[in-house]
């Protein structure tokens, strides 16, 4: 009875890490990744030519500030919550013109990551010091439950940088309808979705020369590692990137180099690799227009604008209530 285990969970962190790694094939969650040091990897993920997303995103706001900003006004201004804020780079070429035609609203910045929220705050506050923020930490999931209680005046949801490709499909509908049941009918959501491409460079993005990206993966065992008391050799695993262009779905692994064994102090636990045995970490999903209609569909919502980067490696889309 190997998944029966001997202790007791103190966090989810701990139980989703048992659980991973005492399944068959071993799977670890992308959501942990983003510690101090997995924000400042993905900081430099988001800087390496090989990303294309980052670079997409920011001149499609950049181009349509003003189409895109203005549609997000209502009667008696409005609540901005952006889920998975991050470093808000991309956000504040919104801000900013909001904030110079003096429209009334609150920034709401979601993230995982209190580390990331805290720069964000603080940064603000030093290039945008009329816009009010108020950060709130979590999970989408926990927040989206409280999301419904802001509907005194509109609400415009954001939700950048393509983070809902770490979403199966399925996950991706139930996020959506989760995102729709809180909406009312004038609210909009504004939404990032990378597109399927050429796949070789959708490959080169996730599995750059430099390593940044392995690095980000393997940071995963290294928490294990301080948070967990494990005993991962991160030299002994190589990150491993797949992409199928029927899917559109790109996938991260950690591949164990060679056979071993692995003791996690706090989880009681001593998982056994084979040689070349995956970890499945991360899924980056890669969309098409009618993807994008069947998911908004799926939750009750319908497009009613998209903005695209010239060569279409990229789409933000606005969805409202159908
Ligand atoms: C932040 C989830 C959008 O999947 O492209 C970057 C994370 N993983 N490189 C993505 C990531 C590897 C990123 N998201």
């Amino acid at each position: 009875m190997k998944n029966t285990p001997n202790i007791k969970f103190t966090s989810a962190f701990e139980e989703d890490i048992y659980k991973g790694l005492t399944r068959n094939p071993k799977q670890l969650s992308s959501k942990y990744f983003y510690d101090k040091k997995g924000d400042k990897l993905f900081q430099d993920i988001m800087n390496m030519p090989e990303y294309y997303l980052t670079n997409c995103e920011y001149n499609i706001i950049k181009s349509n500030t003003e189409e895109i900003a203005d549609a997000f006004e209502g009667p008696n201004g409005f609540d901005l919550i952006e889920l998975g804020a991050g470093d808000g780079k991309k956000t504040k070429l919104l801000l900013k013109y909001l904030a110079d035609k003096k429209v009334v609203f609150d920034y709401l910045p979601v993230d995982i990551s209190q580390n990331a929220l805290d720069d964000l705050e603080q940064s603000i506050k030093n290039e945008l010091p009329t816009v009010r923020t108020k950060p709130q930490q979590g999970t989408y999931f926990k927040t989206l439950e409280r999301l419904a209680d802001y509907n005194s005046r509109k609400k415009v949801i954001l939700v950048l940088g393509s983070n809902i490709g770490n979403l199966l499909h399925k996950d991706a509908i139930d996020f959506l309808k989760q995102i729709q049941v809180a909406m009312s009918p004038e609210d909009m959501l504004f939404m990032g979705f990378d597109q399927k491409k050429d796949p070789q460079i959708i490959l080169d993005a996730y599995n750059d020369k430099a390593g940044i990206t392995a690095a980000f993966n393997k940071n995963l065992l290294e928490r294990i590692n301080t948070e967990l008391q494990g005993n991962f050799d991160l030299d002994s695993f190589s990150h491993w990137e797949t992409y199928d262009p029927e899917t559109g779905t790109a996938k991260s692994f950690l591949m164990s180099i060679k056979e071993q064994t692995v003791t996690i102090k706090d989880l009681e636990l001593t998982v056994s690799f084979e040689a070349w045995e995956s970890i499945h970490t991360e899924i980056s999903q890669k969309y098409d227009d009618a993807v994008v209609e069947w998911l908004a569909n799926q939750a009750d919502l319908k497009v009613s604008t998209s903005f695209s980067d010239k060569e279409n490696y990229y789409k933000n889309y606005i969805f409202r209530k159908k």
